[in-house]
């Protein structure tokens, strides 16, 4: 056999019979695959496993409860063999061969006419590794192989650029709370292909260290101009660079569109008519307390969170922030951008109604080595903040939900 390895082929099996044998734990693992590349399944069995159950009654595929009988591969183009019964294993075999059916079988790779790849997928490649012999095959090897190339591709470390589909435009990245592990796929794989990457301050930092000599990063933190015209800058940047015929990535903390100004670079790109994709990212808002070890949300103790800009006073007229309302929600309150403004925060809430010992938690650089959680309750929170030296960037949980759950920074 090693002198004549299988021939990798790319079956497209939309509408075209496949027929099952078996609905036991092979069947339920390869079956999403042939549903997802369309195929007219036909499984065989007298049993089948809760989720094949599920599949049939989806409608996904057609079941016969019943054994193997011979006829059951006549109008099949591709058979899976993976019953538990070696009789009609070698008896639907011999029929598959008869019809020259290729049929896999996972009881016996050595009679078998065809092998199952290990396959994964990494925008719009499948990665298919097969072993070369039956004899050393070694399964969780190509398992192993194929997991190293799809990670490589999607976190970058296998750089394959996209020759013909890579376009030049801005893509708009969440890059989640600061953990460079914490950034989506997506977002590791467009960072790896940039040639300008424009940076904030929050985000997955340590990323750019990683980036190859010739990208150009841009710290959007120190392009020169004064507070009010920083975001003009920056767009001008976006729109500069790509104008250049670049692939630019606007790497922003956390979600673009959470309090991350997103849409406005979006619009600005948009007016200047160059492409922009957005890639969403893990909001420091969720998963920021989670990393302290409170979930926003809680059975029986909360059933709502509402994320809160404090940038800025409740008595401040430019806040759009319905102070008093919140006061009157039982569930939890999480404030970004607060940490000045947390004592006049905790005055109006307590003012409202608002118990003064409702749990506090201020988490600062969540998700990053320097994580840290200070609790105080709504009465004591403006003095512990100070007592503490708390510091931006922290997130502002409010609730009962603080006290829930163990702390893995305690
Ligand atoms: C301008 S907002 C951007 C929010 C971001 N778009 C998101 O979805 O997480 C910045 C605020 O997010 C919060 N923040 C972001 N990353 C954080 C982190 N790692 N730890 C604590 N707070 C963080 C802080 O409240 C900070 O002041």
């Amino acid at each position: 056999m090693a002198e004549h390895p299988p021939y990798p082929v790319g079956l497209r099996l939309l509408g075209r019979r496949v027929v099952v044998l078996g609905g036991g734990q092979v069947a339920q693992r390869r079956l999403p695959a042939l549903i997802a590349a369309g195929a007219d399944i036909r499984l065989v069995s007298p049993e089948a496993t809760p989720s094949v159950e599920a599949m049939a009654d989806a409608g996904e595929i057609t079941w016969l409860r019943r054994p193997y009988q011979d006829g059951d591969l006549a109008d099949a183009w591709y058979a899976l063999i993976a019953s538990s019964d070696s009789e009609a294993n070698a008896a639907a075999s011999a029929e598959a061969e008869r019809h020259r059916v290729w049929c896999v079988r996972s009881d016996d790779a050595d009679a078998a006419t065809a092998w199952t790849p290990a396959t994964g997928h990494s925008e719009g490649v499948t990665v298919a590794v097969l072993t070369t012999e039956a004899k050393g095959r070694d399964p969780r090897h190509t398992a192993a192989v194929r997991d190293a190339v799809v990670e490589g591709l999607r976190d970058g470390t296998l750089v394959a650029p996209h020759h013909r589909t890579r376009t030049p435009g801005v893509a708009l990245v969440g890059g989640g709370p600061g953990d460079p592990d914490l950034i989506t796929v997506r977002g590791r794989r467009l960072l790896a292909e940039a040639d300008v990457v424009i940076a904030d301050r929050l985000g997955p930092r340590d990323l750019l260290a990683e980036l190859p000599p010739h990208v150009e990063v841009i710290d959007a933190a120190k392009i020169p101009y004064g507070r009010y015209m920083a975001q003009e800058a920056i767009n001008n940047a976006l729109i500069e660079h790509a104008r250049q015929g670049k692939s630019v990535v606007r790497l922003k903390g956390g979600d673009p569109f959470v309090f991350g100004r997103g849409m406005e670079e979006v619009q600005a790109l948009a007016e200047a008519g160059i492409a922009c994709t957005v890639v969403p990212g893990i909001s420091s808002s969720i998963s920021v307390p989670g990393a302290a070890g409170i979930p926003v949300t809680h059975r029986g103790v909360a059933h709502e969170f509402t994320v809160v800009s404090g940038h800025v006073a409740p008595d401040d007229e430019r806040s759009l922030v319905d102070w008093p309302s919140l006061a009157g929600l039982t569930g939890t309150l999480v404030i970004l951008m607060g940490v000045d403004k947390i004592g006049k925060i905790a005055e109006t809430l307590v003012a409202h109604g608002k118990a003064p010992d409702t749990p506090v938690a201020l988490v600062q650089e969540g998700t990053t080595a320097a994580q840290r959680r200070v609790d105080a309750t709504l009465a004591t929170v403006a003095e512990t903040v100070r007592a503490e030296d708390v510091r931006p960037p922290a997130v502002i949980v409010i609730g009962p939900v603080v006290k829930e759950g163990p702390r893995p920074d305690a």
